[in-house]
């Protein structure tokens, strides 16, 4: 396909671990005629990237921002980080909710959305639950094509110090390939692959990539 003929590419979490990857994939890829990444920092500038920086307390309703083909999710943020379980349910489960209603009623066919390993509606533990109503109120909304990419731990270099995502890669990395696959590491650039790969080929229907494939 043609650059001209490509995707027009919305993505959310620009500035993450894993969007960071999306981001640099996406430009790079032919398939990919445009990126809009509405971010609250600045990225550097590309010829093929609309990086407008936004307000994420109120999200402006306007079509230039959220029209596009597909759309991929990393936005989201830690309980500790956002301070309380409430804030840490506005980012990881009402921003992206609220940015893909915004981008199908502007015409978005495809979703992607990087979630998490465990995401389950009806699961005691609150992150897993939060996550899991994500992935459901996502399937109502009306998608032709919507994808989760559950992995566990995200291997790559974070600014940010997380302490527990620091020991738990040590020890998943020295045990390496005596771990079942699902247990492995996920490396980001893997995870940024299946979520752009998902939004652009747009396989109709529902489809969940587990942390097996994404080792
Ligand atoms: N850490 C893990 O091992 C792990 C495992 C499984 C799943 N996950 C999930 O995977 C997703 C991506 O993870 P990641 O490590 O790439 O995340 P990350 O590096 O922390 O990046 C998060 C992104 O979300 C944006 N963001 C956070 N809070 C925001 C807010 N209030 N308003 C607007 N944007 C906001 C950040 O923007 P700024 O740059 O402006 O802050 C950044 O672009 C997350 O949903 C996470 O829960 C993580």
């Amino acid at each position: 396909m043609s650059a001209a003929a490509g995707r027009r590419l919305l993505l959310v979490g620009a500035t993450g671990l894993v969007g960071r990857h999306v981001l640099a994939q996406a430009l790079a890829d032919p398939r990919v005629a445009a990126v809009t990444a509405p971010v609250r920092r600045d990225l550097p500038a590309h010829p093929k990237l609309r990086a407008p920086r936004v307000d994420f307390e109120r999200l402006p309703d306007d079509a230039a921002l959220w029209r596009a083909d597909a759309v991929v999710c990393t936005l989201g943020t830690t309980i500790r980080a956002a301070g309380s379980q409430a804030e840490f349910r506005r980012v990881d489960h009402d921003l992206p909710l609220a940015v893909a209603r915004l981008a199908h009623a502007h015409g978005a066919r495809a979703f992607a959305l990087n979630s998490a390993m465990g995401a389950n509606a009806a699961s005691r533990i609150f992150y897993n639950r939060v996550k899991g109503e994500l992935e459901r109120d996502l399937a109502a909304i009306g998608f032709d094509s919507l994808t989760f990419v559950r992995p566990g731990l995200i291997g790559g270099a974070r600014d940010e110090f997380r302490l527990g995502e620091r020991v738990a890669g040590v020890v998943l990395g020295a045990l390496g390939p005596l771990l079942p696959r699902r247990w492995r590491i996920n490396p980001a650039p893997r995870i940024a692959a299946a979520l752009l790969d998902a939004a652009i080929g747009a396989p109709p229907g529902v489809h969940v990539v587990g942390s097996e494939r994404l080792a």
